[in-house]
C-alpha cells in the first residue's frame, strides 16, 4: 500500500444552536452524561490524526473549558475562535491558520461538532475512498427520503460532484435530488486554501460557504467525490431538542448492546440507561428503571435495580441494590441496599453491609457485616464491624450550628428509637434500650437505658 498523506481533522462548532433555545452553547448539551461535542472527538481520537483543530464561536471560553477537562486522547488537540459566524467557509478559513506549513501535502477531514452518533469507522472509510480515488475532496453523503433543508449533492455525466447547493438557493429540479451533504469531507489541505480564497457570499444566507469552495475545485478540473453512508442517522446533527433526545436514544441502545456483548444482562434494555462514562463488570443483572451516571462502577456478579439512580457510585462484586438512590457513594463487596434507601456523598461501605429500607446514609463509614436496616439516619459517622443499628436509630448529627461525628465500636446493638446526639462515641460490643437518647459516650461493653429523659444513665447487672 502507498504511503498516505498525514491526516488531520478541523470540528466546526462556533454555530449558536438557536433551535435548542438554550443558554448552554449547542455542542455542550449532553447526551448518556458526555456533551455532544465530546463524542465527535472521541469519534476522531480513535483515528491516526496529526491534530484535532476545534473552531469555536458561540461560548467559545465554555467550550473550551469543558472540552479540556473531559477529553482523554493522545492526539494534540487545539481551539480557534471564529469571532463573527461568516458561514463554513470562514470557520475552515479561520481553522487553516493554525496549520503554519502552508504546502504540506495533507488531507484534513472537516466535520460539524453536533453529529454525536458519528463513528471512528464512518471516518476511516471516509479517508479510505478519498486517498483510494485520489481525489482532491470527498463529501460523505446521504440518501434521504425527505431532504429538505440540506444542502443537495448535483452530479456531472462521469458521477463526479461538480458542486453542492443549499436549500435555499437550489432551484426546483435541485431539491428534487434527495443525496444530500452531511457536511462532513476529507479534504486536500493545499488544495482547499487556495479555493477558500475564491469564494463570496453572494447567496440567500450572505454567508461564506465551504461547499463553494469545493464548486471551485471541481471547476478548476479536480476531482471532488462523493460517497454515501449507508447508515443516515449516523451523520445527521442535532439542531433542536427532540433531536437530542432521538440520538441520545440510539447512543443509549449503542452502549447497552455493547455492555451485553461484554456479559451484562438487561432484563429491559428500552429501560435501563447507563452514560458513556459507567464501567461495568461481567454477570451484572440491571433491572429495569436503573440510571447510571458518571464514574460509576459495578462489580462482577452485582444486582442493580429496580428503579435505582446512581451517581459517581461504586457497587461491589454481588452486591444487590434495589430502589436506591446514591450518590459519590462506595457499596461494598455483597452489601445489601434497599428497597428505598439514599446513600449521599462520602457512604463508605465495607463488604456485607445492609442498609435497609427508609435509611439515609451520609459522609460515613460503615465496617463490615454491619447492619442498618430500618428508617434510620447515619450522618457523620464511622460503625465498626457486626454492629446493628435497631429501626429508626438517628444520628443526631446537627446541633443547629455545626455538623459533630459519632462513633460506634464494632458489635454495638442500638435499641429501636436510639437518639445518638453527636459529639458522641459508643464503645465496642455497647448496647443501647429502645428509645434510649444518649448524649455522653458508651463505655465499651455497657448498656445503656435512657426512655424519655434527655440524658441516658448507665445500667447495672442487676437492674431491669
Ligand atoms: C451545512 C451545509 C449543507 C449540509 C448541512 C448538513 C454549508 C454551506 N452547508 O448546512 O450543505 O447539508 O450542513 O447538516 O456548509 N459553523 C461554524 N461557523 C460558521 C457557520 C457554521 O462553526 O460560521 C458550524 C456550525 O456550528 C455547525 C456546522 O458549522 O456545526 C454547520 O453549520 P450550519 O450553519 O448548521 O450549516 P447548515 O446550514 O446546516
Ligand atoms: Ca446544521
Amino acid at each position: 500500500m502507498s504511503q498516505y498523506r498525514p491526516l488531520s481533522a478541523v470540528v466546526l462548532a462556533a454555530g449558536e444552536g438557536t433551535r435548542m433555545r438554550s443558554g448552554t452553547p449547542k455542542v455542550l448539551h449532553p447526551l448518556c452524561g458526555r456533551p455532544m461535542l465530546l463524542h465527535v472527538v472521541d469519534a476522531l481520537a480513535e483515528l491516526p490524526l496529526e491534530r484535532i483543530v476545534i473552531v469555536v464561536g458561540h461560548g467559545a471560553e465554555r467550550v473550551t473549558k469543558t472540552l479540556q477537562e473531559q477529553l482523554v486522547t493522545e492526539v494534540p488537540v487545539e481551539f480557534v475562535e471564529q469571532r463573527v459566524q461568516q458561514g463554513t467557509g470562514d470557520a475552515v478559513s479561520v481553522a487553516l491558520g493554525v496549520f503554519d506549513d502552508l504546502d504540506a501535502e495533507d488531507d484534513i477531514l472537516v466535520l460539524p461538532g453536533d453529529t454525536p452518533l458519528l463513528r471512528a469507522e464512518t471516518l476511516a472509510f471516509l479517508a479510505t475512498e478519498h486517498r483510494v480515488h485520489d481525489a482532491a475532496a470527498t463529501i460523505l453523503t446521504a440518501r434521504l427520503a425527505d431532504p429538505s433543508g440540506y444542502g443537495r449533492v448535483v452530479r456531472d455525466k462521469n458521477d463526479r460532484v461538480s458542486r453542492v447547493v443549499e436549500h435555499v438557493d437550489a432551484a426546483p429540479d435541485e431539491r428534487a435530488i434527495d443525496e444530500v451533504n452531511t457536511s462532513i469531507y476529507c479534504i486536500r489541505r493545499n488544495l482547499l486554501a487556495p479555493a477558500l480564497r475564491r469564494i463570496t457570499p453572494v447567496n440567500a444566507q450572505g454567508e461564506y460557504y465551504l461547499t463553494d469552495a469545493l464548486e471551485v475545485l471541481s471547476a478548476a478540473g479536480h476531482r471532488v467525490i462523493g460517497v454515501m453512508t449507508d447508515d443516515p442517522a449516523e451523520a445527521l446533527g442535532v439542531n433542536d431538542r427532540a433531536q437530542l433526545a432521538e440520538a441520545e436514544a440510539e447512543l443509549r441502545a449503542r452502549i447497552n448492546r455493547q455492555w451485553m456483548t461484554e456479559g451484562v444482562t438487561m432484563v429491559d434494555p428500552s429501560r435501563t440507561y447507563i452514560d458513556a462514562t459507567v464501567e461495568l463488570e461481567p454477570e451484572v443483572r440491571l433491572l429495569p428503571g436503573v440510571i447510571l451516571e458518571g464514574r460509576t462502577t459495578v462489580g462482577a456478579g452485582a444486582i442493580v435495580g429496580p428503579d435505582c439512580h446512581l451517581v459517581d457510585t461504586h457497587v461491589g462484586e454481588r452486591a444487590i441494590v434495589r430502589s436506591t438512590v446514591a450518590r459519590d457513594a462506595d457499596i461494598g463487596d455483597e452489601c445489601e441496599i434497599g428497597p428505598f434507601a439514599y446513600l449521599r456523598p462520602g457512604t463508605r461501605l465495607a463488604a456485607r453491609v445492609k442498609i435497609g429500607t427508609y435509611v439515609e446514609v451520609k459522609n460515613s463509614d460503615i465496617g463490615e457485616g454491619t447492619k442498618v436496616p430500618h428508617l434510620s439516619y447515619v450522618g457523620d459517622t464511622e460503625i465498626g464491624e457486626n454492629a446493628n443499628l435497631g429501626a429508626s436509630t438517628i444520628t443526631a448529627n446537627y446541633d443547629g450550628r455545626e455538623k459533630h461525628r459519632t462513633t460506634i465500636g464494632d458489635g454495638v446493638h442500638t435499641g429501636v428509637h436510639t437518639s445518638l446526639v453527636a459529639p458522641v462515641e459508643v464503645g465496642d460490643g455497647a448496647e443501647t434500650g429502645a428509645g434510649s437518647v444518649v448524649t455522653r459516650d458508651v463505655p465499651p461493653g455497657q448498656l445503656v437505658k435512657g426512655s424519655p429523659a434527655r440524658v441516658a444513665r448507665p445500667v447495672r447487672e442487676d437492674d431491669d
